[in-house]
């Protein structure tokens, strides 16, 4: 296990702390393949699964071999300390994520993290609304019970293309208020986009987390700041985005993300994902930018 210790966490929009992370070896304990491309890996990785929060995220490498060559990120969808054990919900795409859905309980892996910042808790109970679409569901089961655990009040509305593409609802985690769901072509749940039925859900919300597309999560951004929200105004947005990521950790500078000029005081107009993010604050991105990114995630 080797921590990352002494890598600056300086930074003028806030950075991940690097100090918590660790390398470390990691066996298999479950493989429940879902429906369509999707599955969910759970590793037993004890000391990653007591420092995880939600919306953070481990490099995995798959160790039987050196291809793909570079780690792949993925969101911590659970973290259990005191079972020693993390799961990741995956969507097999490519070489990386294919190999995992190969993974038969026994075989190992490494796990890098825990990384990147994660979604804010609130330190009073109020009401929590998580937006997902498609694999953006990933870091929610978590935040989700780290919620509920604080006395929170959580809907969850979720969408995707299509049923296949839509996150289980039995693995929802148990106590949510509501689960909305959600799919453009009516095949579950109700039909269309998730933000085009989402205020009535974002009434009363003290905080809104969200993770998916860009397109979603501009859409998003756009409703709440054009919205009449009464008394206490808009609520607090967190948005948790993607970028094509090489190490992970601020050093290979692969993962920019735009950020609006002068963010943060006098921030930087360019941030690294892995570092600055994912998560932040919707108000921080430059959403018209960050459009313009080729974006592979959906
Ligand atoms: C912070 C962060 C957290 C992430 N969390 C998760 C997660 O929890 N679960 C998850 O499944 N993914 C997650 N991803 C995305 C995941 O890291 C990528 O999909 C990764 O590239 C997969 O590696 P691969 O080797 O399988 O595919 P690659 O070889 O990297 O890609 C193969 C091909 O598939 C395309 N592709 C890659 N990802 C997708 C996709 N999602 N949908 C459609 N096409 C795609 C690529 O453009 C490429 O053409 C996350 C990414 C980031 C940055
Ligand atoms: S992934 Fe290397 S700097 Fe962010």
């Amino acid at each position: 296990m080797t921590p990352l210790a002494g890598a600056s966490t300086q930074g003028l929009v806030g950075e991940s702390d690097l100090s918590r992370a660790v390398d470390e070896a990691a066996e298999c304990t479950a493989l429940q393949p879902l429906q369509g491309n999707l599955f969910e890996i759970r590793f037993r990785a004890p000391e990653v699964a007591r420092r995880a929060q939600p919306g953070q995220f481990a490099q995995i490498w798959v160790e039987q071999s050196h291809i793909p060559l570079l780690r792949r990120p993925f969101s911590f969808s659970r973290a259990q300390p005191r079972e020693g054990v993390v799961s990741f919900y995956i969507g097999a795409v490519g070489e990386g994520s294919r190999r995992l859905r190969r993974f038969s309980p026994g075989d190992s892996a490494r796990i890098l993290g825990p990384l990147g910042r994660g979604f804010t808790l609130p330190d009073r109970p109020g009401r929590s609304v998580l937006v997902s679409g498609g694999l953006g569901a990933a870091p929610f089961p978590l935040l989700g019970e780290r919620l509920l655990e604080r006395g929170e009040q959580v809907v969850w509305v979720n969408g995707a293309r299509t049923q296949s593409e839509l996150y289980p609802g039995e693995l929802v985690p148990n106590g949510m208020a509501e689960l909305v769901q959600f799919t453009e072509d009516g095949s579950q749940g109700r039909r269309g986009r998730v933000t085009a039925g989402l205020l009535p859900s974002l009434k009363g919300a003290d905080r809104i987390y969200a993770c998916g597309p860009n397109q979603m999560l501009a859409a998003l951004f756009a409703l709440i700041s054009e919205s009449a929200f009464e008394e206490g105004g808009a609520p607090q947005l967190e948005v948790s985005i993607e970028a094509p990521m090489g190490c992970g950790f601020g050093t290979c500078l692969g993962c920019a993300i735009p950020l609006r000029p002068g963010a943060g005081g006098e921030g930087p107009v360019v941030g690294l994902c892995c570092r600055q993010g994912p998560v932040l604050r919707g108000s921080l991105l430059d959403w018209e930018r960050l459009l313009q990114q080729p974006e592979h995630l959906g």
